[in-house]
């Protein structure tokens, strides 16, 4: 069974607490979070101290997507911070190995992101290691953005890796998810849909939440 993680990106940043109680009203059991530096990608959002507040006043499944260079740096801090989920890209982090090492030994999930772009080949030697794979499904730093449509078969061929690897990992897809290609989207194989601007740009955001709940169960 398929889940949504609603990414607070496109939140109303003034009134977080409400919204966030509205995707649990909805049926929401992840919030995804995207912590951007200005380098990375070009957009900055938001970070440590957002994120420990938050975690003061939800007990949602923290997915922490981490779009910063050299991530190793603040492991740690994100853990304090209440991360449940740290997902790094393969492409900001030197020693990736070394850095997915760090996020497990804090007894957190880690998760490995590929950019559109990004082969599948560079998962090789570190699928065992691994939680969670994103696939980037729009190029990183923006909500808002469409859905490329060249990454269903990329989605498809990470699920058969996954099968054939390491079955525990958590297939996750980013960018460009809306009520009207979810359903192709998980049908390729993914199990955690990353929604942005299609639930929080919604009127009703506990409505729309039961509404992608309902076409992915
Ligand atoms: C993009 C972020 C996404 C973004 C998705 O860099 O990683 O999580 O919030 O937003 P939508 O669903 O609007 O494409
Ligand atoms: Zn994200």
């Amino acid at each position: 069974m398929a889940k949504i993680a609603p990414s607070l990106l496109a939140a109303n940043f003034a009134n977080l607490e409400e919204e966030i109680s509205k995707i649990k009203t909805g049926g929401a059991e992840y919030l995804h979070l995207d912590v951007m530096d200005g380098n990375y990608v070009p957009n900055i959002s938001f970070g440590i101290p957002v994120i420990k507040s938050l975690r003061a006043i939800t007990d949602l499944i923290f997915d922490v997507h981490l779009m910063i260079d050299r991530p190793e740096r603040y492991i740690k801090d994100f853990v304090n911070a209440g991360a449940d989920i740290i997902t790094i890209h393969q492409e900001s982090t030197t020693h990736l190995h070394s850095t997915i090492q760090e996020i497990k030994s804090n007894g957190v999930k880690a998760g490995v992101s590929l950019n559109p772009a990004t082969p599948l080949d560079v998962l090789d030697y570190i699928i065992k290691d691994i939680d969670l794979i994103l696939i980037m499904s729009v190029n990183p730093g923006f909500g808002g953005q469409s859905f490329i449509q060249a990454m269903i078969e990329k989605i498809k061929a990470t699920r058969k890796l996954i099968d054939t690897h390491n079955p525990n990992i958590i297939l996750q897809v980013d960018g460009g998810v809306k009520l009207d290609n979810v359903e192709e989207i998980v049908n390729a194989g993914t199990d955690l849909v990353v929604v942005g601007s299609d639930i929080f740009g919604a009127e009703d955001v506990v409505l729309r939440t039961r509404e992608f709940n309902k076409l992915i169960v």
